[in-house]
């Protein structure tokens, strides 16, 4: 095997002999500036391994970029098309694409054909850079192509976040979408409400062990952490140079103990008020339903805004209990006001509120599927992660009803589910079993969905709930290699795909990881 690419590429010739990178190269760019600055990120991705100074310069390279024309309007989700041709011969490789988007996808396939010490962060002598020839025409099968990072059940230095976005933008992923804020910590700097991150990123301690498992304890530290405003601007910085969309997550009303903590006249005064959680699961406090509340939330929004300009904005909406609110005289008086008749319509209110309000910025909602309960515009974005435990019909009843999907999916793509037997030998997980086999079975469609239905699926995204995962290594154990087999059933088309062959390419790629010091699962 002399390529071992993952994702596969749709159309792969491989060909005689092989292009070697020496010294004196240069890195080339044809076209608008924004095939400078993929051309920059190829010779700071190639040159520390190498050692090789890779001057960037306008016009042919040993290596050259060419983007034929300009960077288009990102389409109606905030995607680029990312097709591209690589072609790589004895004389030279050249990269071929009609946006930047497309160049950056090629880029991380060239990566992969140098041998894996390009990955290295020191000078590696002796090494022969060599990628051997091939034709390549590639593009994905869907726009959609993430990981979920939750830091709120254990925080993760912006460093940390960086390499998370570097590690999916080489599976050609494109969307880093960021749970910012739960229960156990709020973890962005608001300037308008500094208690949020000042009380709210901090709880006393963390619970040891599973959260079923009684008596509780917990190991009396503090556990805290949050981003300030340029930290989270230099996160975002460093996915958009690799063309990585980042989409934030706050999570409301449900999931908003830390943030009621910092501010109890957020919350249903008549019960106590809650500390920032030490315990995993749902809380029954969830905000009230007060414009004045609304009126916080955006303000929130408003600077969340001005840091992500991503199209789709992720309010969570999941596991939102509506007991405060019904045993609320206040939330019973403000659903009189409001004309409504059952408390879920509550947070449909307020989720709507939302959705006007980002439509007006020229923005998209997005929400985990709760959403939908209640009604809300059919241009607000689902994504579908209650799959495993409720079946297709509901996916196939929002995409029915014009709702946009990512598949989030319990049944496929929950990495902080086990993913290995025996599970005792296993690092303690939430629950489930979803094997990298079982990842790559994913069929990322919905069945039974007509073609116009069909085609509201954006794309699919695995999520990495991090309630017992609390350190960098242990979180690439839970992502890798499941993320590689996730991004090939988003990227290569089903006809492509045979779970033989990605093993072949996965023992190959895992020395890629390694050398980056990824901490990836043993199996399989
Ligand atoms: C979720 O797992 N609560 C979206």
């Amino acid at each position: 095997m002399r390529t071992a690419l993952v994702p596969l590429p749709r159309k792969l010739e491989e060909r005689d002999g092989s292009f070697r990178l020496v010294p004196g190269a240069a890195i080339g760019f044809e076209g608008p500036g924004s095939a400078r600055e993929i051309a920059e990120l190829l010779a700071e991705y190639l040159r520390p391994a190498t050692g090789f100074a890779l001057p960037v310069r306008e016009g042919a390279g040993a290596v050259t970029l060419v983007q034929t024309a300009s960077d288009p309007a990102p389409d109606d989700a905030g995607f680029l098309p990312e097709d591209y041709a690589l072609d790589v011969a004895p004389g030279g490789v050249r990269i071929e694409a009609a946006t930047s988007w497309g160049l950056a996808r090629g880029v991380q396939t060239l990566r992969q054909l140098f041998p894996p010490e390009t990955y290295g962060a020191e000078a590696r002598p002796g090494v022969a850079w060599e990628a051997p020839s091939v034709r390549i025409e590639d593009a994905p099968s869907l726009r959609w192509r993430g990981l979920m990072l939750d830091v709120s059940c254990h925080f993760f230095s912006a460093d940390d976040v960086c390499r998370f976005v570097e590690l999916l933008a080489q599976h050609r992923m494109n969307v880093f979408h960021w749970h910012l804020t739960d229960d156990q910590g709020w973890r962005v700097e608001i300037r308008k409400y500094p208690r949020l991150t000042e009380v709210g990123s901090v709880r006393a301690e963390t619970l040891v062990g599973h959260a079923d498992r009684y008596p509780r304890r917990f190991d009396g530290i503090p556990h805290g952490g949050f981003y300030a405003q340029d930290d989270i601007r230099r996160v975002v910085a460093f996915a958009a140079r690799r063309r990585v969309v980042v989409v934030p997550e706050i999570d409301m009303p449900g999931h908003m103990c830390a943030a009621i903590a910092s501010y109890p006249e957020l919350g249903n005064g008549e019960w106590a008020h809650p500390a920032v959680l030490s315990v995993w699961g749902i809380s029954r406090h969830v905000l009230n339903m007060e414009e004045s509340t609304l009126a916080f939330c955006k303000d929130v929004w408003d600077e969340v805004m001005e840091l992500f300009p991503s199209r789709f904005l992720h309010v969570g909406g999941d596991e939102a209990p509506r007991r405060e609110w019904e045993e609320s005289k206040r939330a019973q008086a403000l659903m009189a006001e409001r004309g409504l008749t059952r408390p879920e319509q509550l947070q449909a209110w307020f989720t709507k509120e939302l959705d006007a309000f980002f439509r007006s910025r020229g923005r998209r909602l997005l929400g985990w599927d709760e959403i939908l309960e209640g009604g809300i515009d059919p241009s607000a974005a689902v994504a579908a992660w209650r799959v495993g435990w409720k079946g297709w019909d509901y996916v196939d009843a929002a995409a029915r009803a014009g709702h946009d999907i990512v598949l989030a999916t319990n049944s496929h793509a929950y990495f902080d589910y086990y993913q290995d037997e025996p599970v005792a030998e296993e690092p303690l997980a939430i629950c489930g079993m979803i094997p990298t086999s079982k990842v790559y079975a994913f069929d990322p469609r919905i069945p039974s969905a007509p073609p116009d239905a069909a085609r509201r699926v954006l794309g699919g995204q695995g999520q990495l709930w991090t309630e017992y995962i609390a350190t960098r290594d242990h979180l690439d154990y839970m992502a890798y290699p499941r993320a590689c087999a996730l991004a090939e059933v988003l990227w290569t088309p089903p006809e492509r795909r045979r779970y033989a062959g990605f093993l072949d390419r996965l023992s190959a790629h895992r020395a890629r990881l390694g050398v980056q010091g990824v901490a990836a699962h043993p199996r399989p």
